[in-house]
């Protein structure tokens, strides 16, 4: 199919011509086909609220996750035209919720955006490496040697949010992954029973003793990786996870460990930056952790913060720009109420 042909799709997707598009499929034209300016079909039916032409294009096989020049997928083109009845079909298609095949297409899922967060990463580094990397502290943010940040203030609103909703039954509290110490900071703020911190990186962990966190009554910190260590763990009331240079797949590893670790009524919070460059991918992943926290038996709360305001000029100098949207999805995790009888 020549060009001028396969932009008919695109035009039909626009327009929302119906009889065209399927007589246009049905004659073999290209689903995932991207016009001169970068836009796929979906996109063009998407941005313009045509529900009926989206789902066949979905059906025919389009791409979900195709993403435009400007790294704006279907999903963002129907947010930022306010198509909730589209947004809610790709989103469907991004998590694949159907019952029947809901966890083998969620796992799907799962592993195309697992690649968009590889290559995110592949730019930077794999956790070993970032480990035995030089790292530097300045007021404002934690880097690595290669100007990619690792922590940086503009947080600390979150942070404080974070450790308010795992200290909000006291007791005893982990948190993994110190960084600059905001949450830590604000946990202590708590007066918990125990406060114990698990930290990898040789210099930071450096740091946290010549900051005096060694002499806290209450502190305890475990030096090493959270995978290392697990052995040394006992069971908190609160936990937080927040590390640096991990996949996807590290988090899901570590909430394999939440039911040793997380006491009965006890509260579960994870820094949620999955897929922060991209509105729509970020809510398909929040929708799938979730899921897979659900099968393992905690409900969890996603609380909007507005994080707009905090930003400003914070990324001059930084590479990755980790976090580009303005909400910021706080997760509260709890042992689902009825899964005790299930
Ligand atoms: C983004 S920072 C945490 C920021 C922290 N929440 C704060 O409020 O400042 C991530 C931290 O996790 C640590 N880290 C990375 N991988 C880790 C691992 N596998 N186990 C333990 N700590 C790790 C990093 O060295 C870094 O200090």
């Amino acid at each position: 199919m020549d060009r001028e042909e396969a932009e008919k799709i695109c035009e039909a997707a626009k327009t929302g011509d119906i009889a065209n598009l399927k007589a246009l499929i049905k004659d073999g034209a290209d689903v995932s086909y991207f016009d001169k300016e970068g836009v796929t079909p979906l996109m063009h039916a998407a941005k313009h609220g045509h529900s009926e032409v989206v789902k066949i294009l979905l059906e025919a096989g389009a791409p979900w996750n195709a993403l435009s020049p400007q790294n704006l997928s279907a999903g963002d083109f129907a947010m930022d035209s306010g198509h909730q009845e589209v947004f809610d079909i790709l989103l469907n298609a991004g998590c694949h919720i159907d019952e029947k095949l809901k966890l083998a297409r969620w796992i799907q899922a799962e592993l195309i955006l697992g690649t968009i967060a590889r290559k995110e990463n592949s730019k930077g580094d794999l956790n070993g490496d970032y480990l035995e990397d030089r790292i530097s502290f300045s007021e404002d943010k934690l880097m690595e040697s290669n100007s990619k940040a690792v922590m940086m203030a503009w947080e600390k609103p979150l942070m404080e949010a974070h450790a308010k909703a795992i200290c909000s039954g006291g007791g005893h509290i982990l948190n993994i992954g110190f960084g600059m110490g905001l949450v830590d900071t604000a946990i202590q703020q708590y007066a918990p029973v125990s406060h114990t911190i698990v930290e990898a990186h040789p210099e930071v962990y450096k740091r946290m003793l010549q900051t005096g966190w060694g002499e806290k009554d209450n502190v305890k910190i475990i030096f090493g990786r959270w995978q290392d260590v697990l052995p040394q763990l006992e069971s908190y009331d609160g936990i937080f996870f927040d590390t640096y240079g991990e996949y996807y797949e590290d988090l899901r590893e570590f909430h394999q460990h939440l039911p040793a670790l997380l006491n009965p009524g006890g509260i579960y919070s994870f820094f949620n930056g999955l897929c922060g460059g991209n509105a729509f991918f970020h809510v398909v992943y929040c929708q799938l952790v979730s899921l897979e926290l659900e099968n393992l038996g905690y409900s969890t709360l996603l609380i909007p913060l507005p994080v707009k305001n905090c930003l400003g000029e914070v990324w001059e100098g930084v590479k990755h720009k980790y976090w580009q949207l303005d909400t910021y999805y706080l997760p509260v995790c709890q042992v689902t109420e009825d899964s005790s009888d299930s």
